[in-house]
């Protein structure tokens, strides 16, 4: 549940409700003790204040905020963004997709523009590339297909040369299932879901397309619970969610062993923080409020098929109220846009503003 500018709830804020224990090291300090209970002691810093100052026993979503920064991107960028030089589409797709959320349109002038820029970034080979005149990648195949997709006019659609998408997944297919990201690139389960997400949203999927990808992608998931990059490496959760959302495409989530997968998902909500860490022993991190707290509702449907009927229809597994919080008070940049974790300086700026 998001809270809407200035809408109090009657609910208790989540730390009155529960002791959210501080990390101990048991006399053990090490690089990650010191760094975990320095984040604490930050996070510990911006609740207290955001006691102090606010009469509301909620935060809020700067909904006006986040608006015009999203809006301002469409059209500038400052060159902090010139680093995702290669990654142009994503910028496109994270922003509508973040319109979207907000329910809020995209003026047509503006969708026909991103329309006609991603059209530039289609490869004559098939896919698309993270800039016009680079070369066809999985990554931004992904955001423009589904930033088109969200668009969802008949220029939107047009753009995508279906055929020459699925010549550029044949091209990126690998003999045992797996999917290289691009022609001479790395194999991973990022790759499996792009390829999924793309050939599903454009209704070229094939069983024959995706021969293999199923056991591949079980494969990743290892003795934690989660899965991992590509088989025998460490569970995390931004492969997690690929693998599981490639197999939730593909009709095979329930090969998975689900209880394991939800064990290792709910263990890494921090019980301080609120938010969620990509994996073990790291640090909470704005981004996993998607690729972790997302497999929550991929899961729930999962076991609810499995026959767990007694599964609640009114709330996911994991600490809802918690993460809220967490995103609200604590990733919330005051000028709009969102933060992976608080940074003292730009709350400073916040309180006293
Ligand atoms: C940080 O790794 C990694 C991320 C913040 C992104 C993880 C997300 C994915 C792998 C999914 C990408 C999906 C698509 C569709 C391309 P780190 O080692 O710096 O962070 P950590 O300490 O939190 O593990």
């Amino acid at each position: 549940m998001i809270i809407m500018d200035g809408v109090p709830t009657p609910m208790r804020c989540f730390r009155e409700c529960h002791s959210a224990e501080m990390f101990t090291d048991d006399g053990v300090e090490t690089v990650t003790s010191v760094e975990q209970k320095k984040v604490e002691r930050t996070i510990e810093e911006v609740v207290n204040v955001y006691k102090q100052i606010h009469s509301l026993p909620q935060p809020t979503l700067l909904r006006e905020q986040h608006y015009q920064y999203l809006k301002k991107g469409l059209r500038n960028l400052s060159d902090a963004y010139e680093c995702l030089d290669a990654s142009r589409p994503w910028l496109c797709f994270w922003i509508l997709h973040s319109l979207e959320l907000l329910e809020e349109p995209i003026p047509g002038a503006i969708a026909s523009d991103v329309c006609q820029f991603l059209a530039r970034c289609q490869s004559p080979t098939g896919g698309f590339a993270g800039g016009p005149g680079q070369h066809a990648h999985l990554a931004p195949t992904y955001a423009a297909v589904n930033a088109l997709c969200i668009i969802g006019t008949e220029e939107a659609y047009n753009i995508i040369n279906r055929e020459k998408l699925l010549d550029f997944l044949w091209s990126v297919k690998q003999p045992n299932g797996s999917f290289v990201m691009h022609i001479g690139g790395e194999v991973d389960v990022r790759s499996a879901y792009c390829a999924a997400s793309v050939a599903s949203l454009t209704n070229i999927l094939t069983p024959k397309l995706f021969e293999d990808t199923t056991n591949w992608i079980l494969r990743c998931q290892n003795w934690e619970g989660g899965l991992s990059g590509v088989p025998g490496l460490e569970a995390h959760g931004g492969y997690t969610f690929c693998g599981m959302a490639a197999l939730v495409i593909l009709g095979k989530e329930h090969m998975l062993d689900l209880k394991a997968l939800l064990r290792w998902v709910v263990s890494r909500q921090m019980r301080f923080e609120g938010g969620f860490q990509g994996r073990c022993n790291k640090l909470v991190d704005g981004c996993y409020s998607f690729w972790q707290a997302g497999l929550l509702p991929l899961l729930h449907r999962a076991l609810y098929q499995e026959g767990e009927s007694q599964l609640s229809l009114q709330r996911w597994m994991f600490e809802q109220q918690a993460l809220q919080e967490y995103i609200l008070l604590c990733c919330q940049n005051p000028t709009g846009g969102l933060l992976d974790k608080p940074d003292p300086e730009i709350f400073t700026t916040r309180v006293t503003a």
